[in-house]
């Protein structure tokens, strides 16, 4: 396993928001962690990422454990967090906006430049001198996809990427998302919807205030009718 989160709680202040949440990830997986508003998604996928560190329970990655660390040291480790809301640097271009996010390859690895992510999305290619302010919704998103890219993680975490785009252009998303593993990169992404959900992982988690209801493939998920009734948007 790539990624183990083992039993985490994690608390806002003294509000207890997640309730022992385990998930595992194996490399090379795409991993769906769906549940509705405020299930407690984006706490997790902060608690991997050091940002609301759990109080209780054990993260590791690639057999370190990675809880209590910094997030700068998480990400230098190989973790890499889109956040929901993208966080594109509206001033600089396209190219700019992935240029300040280059690190080098760390040896032996395959490492991702400009050129190769702009291989991998053609849309952006086209759009390699625009203000990142000017971009639409989608191309934003692709765009902070690419520029998570640019540090070569080992692990991304992508949070509701396909929220406030329209269903054409979240079809795009999930075939890049397919794209991205065929370059062999582990996803762990949250959704609400379960239809786009299904569509790009290979396994699903389904949580709901703050522990998990339901763990299976995408077909087993597909087909519960109970879990997808209780717990998710349909
Ligand atoms: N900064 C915060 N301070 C206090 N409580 C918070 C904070 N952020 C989230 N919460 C609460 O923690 C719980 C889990 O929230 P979280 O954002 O992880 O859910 P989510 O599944 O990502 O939801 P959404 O689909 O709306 O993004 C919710 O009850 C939410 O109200
Ligand atoms: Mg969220």
């Amino acid at each position: 396993m790539i990624l183990e989160v083992d039993d985490i709680h994690s608390y806002y202040g003294l509000s207890h928001v997640l309730f022992g949440i385990s998930l595992s990830i194996a490399e090379g997986e795409v991993v769906a962690l769906l549940g509705r508003n405020g299930a407690g998604k984006t706490t997790t996928l902060r608690g991997i990422m050091g940002l609301t560190p759990p109080s209780q329970g054990s993260i590791t990655f690639q057999g370190d454990e990675i809880q209590g660390k910094p997030p700068h040291a998480i990400a230098r480790m190989g973790v890499a967090l889109v956040p929901e809301d993208r966080r594109i640097f509206p001033d600089l271009t396209v190219r700019e906006n992935l240029a300040v996010a280059e690190r080098k390859p760390r040896v032996m690895a395959g490492g991702w430049s400009v050129a190769r992510v702009y291989d991998l999305f053609s849309g952006l290619e086209k759009l390699d001198g625009r203000k990142g302010g000017h971009l639409s919704g989608g191309e934003q998103q692709m765009l902070a996809i690419a520029r998570a890219l640019m540090g070569n993680p080992r692990l991304l975490l992508l949070d509701e990427p396909a929220e406030g785009l329209a269903p054409l252009v979240v079809r795009r998303l999930a075939e890049q998302v397919r794209m991205l593993k065929e370059e062999g990169m582990t996803i762990l992404v949250t959704e609400q919807n379960l239809k786009f959900a299904l569509e790009l992982s290979d396994r699903a988690y389904v949580i709901e205030k703050g522990q998990v209801r339901f763990e299976g493939t995408a077909e087993e998920l597909a087909k519960n009718e109970e879990v997808r009734g209780a717990y998710l948007a349909l």
